[in-house]
């Protein structure tokens, strides 16, 4: 069963993804708030929201796994309720309720926004590339992988588990030597769509 660790984030924790949010809401700059924490935000970030490395140093300590010189965890945040968000979560909630052989091919979600999905916090995994020089990663200097074949062969297996792809080629990653997708808003079940509520509106 997916479980939404509402406990994971310290006081400090939930006052950054409440503070990055009202920034995005408001259109300020989240740089202050990015620098204060000494991090550097990830490329991409198209679809409305900001994704950026949860300091360890917000996550109490029993949530965090082996210590590693990278974040454990990232916080994907926007300043409205996001669909893009709202999929990801749902598509996690079904993977766990189906197995872990589904479970296994998505980066783990371990808490979230659960009343107007702004945000969530996932298992930071090592990104892989299709390109071996991606310019994305280089200029932001997040370690990456090449593969260029890992994409659609991560697509066949989840096809073969009856998942849909809208936008495998950039989003795969690798966690505890297993590819899994890492953005999984544009996947869906092929026999039972996930449908967005009214109220979260569709342009986002
Ligand atoms: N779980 C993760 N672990 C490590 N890095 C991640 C993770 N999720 C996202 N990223 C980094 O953030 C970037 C953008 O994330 P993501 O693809 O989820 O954003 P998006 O809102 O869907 O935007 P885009 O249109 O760029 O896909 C990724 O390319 C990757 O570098
Ligand atoms: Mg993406």
């Amino acid at each position: 069963m997916s479980q939404n660790y509402s406990n994971l984030l310290t006081e400090e924790g939930k006052e950054f993804i409440e503070e990055l949010s009202t920034a995005l809401k408001n259109r300020d700059s989240i740089e202050p708030i990015v620098e204060e924490h000494g991090i550097t935000e990830f490329q991409g970030g198209s679809g409305g929201r900001e994704i950026l490395p949860l300091p360890d140093s917000l996550v109490k300590d029993d949530s965090l796994g082996e210590p590693d010189s990278e974040s454990y965890f990232v916080v994907k945040v926007s300043g409205e309720p996001l669909s893009h968000n709202y999929r990801e979560i749902k598509v996690w909630e079904k993977a766990c309720e189906l197995g872990w052989e589904h479970e296994s091919l998505f980066a783990p979600v371990h808490a979230w926004d659960e009343e107007e999905y702004k945000w969530l916090i996932m298992r930071r995994v090592t990104p892989i590339s299709p390109h071996r020089d991606d310019i994305a990663y280089l200029l932001s200097g997040q370690e990456f992988l090449y593969d260029p074949d890992a994409p659609a062969q991560l697509e066949e297996r989840l096809n073969e588990l009856g998942w849909t792809v809208e936008d495998v080629e950039m989003n795969v990653g690798v966690l505890d030597d297993g590819v899994c997708m890492m953005d999984y808003g544009g996947v869906d079940r092929n026999n039972n769509s996930i449908d967005i509520p009214d109220w979260m509106g569709s342009e986002n």
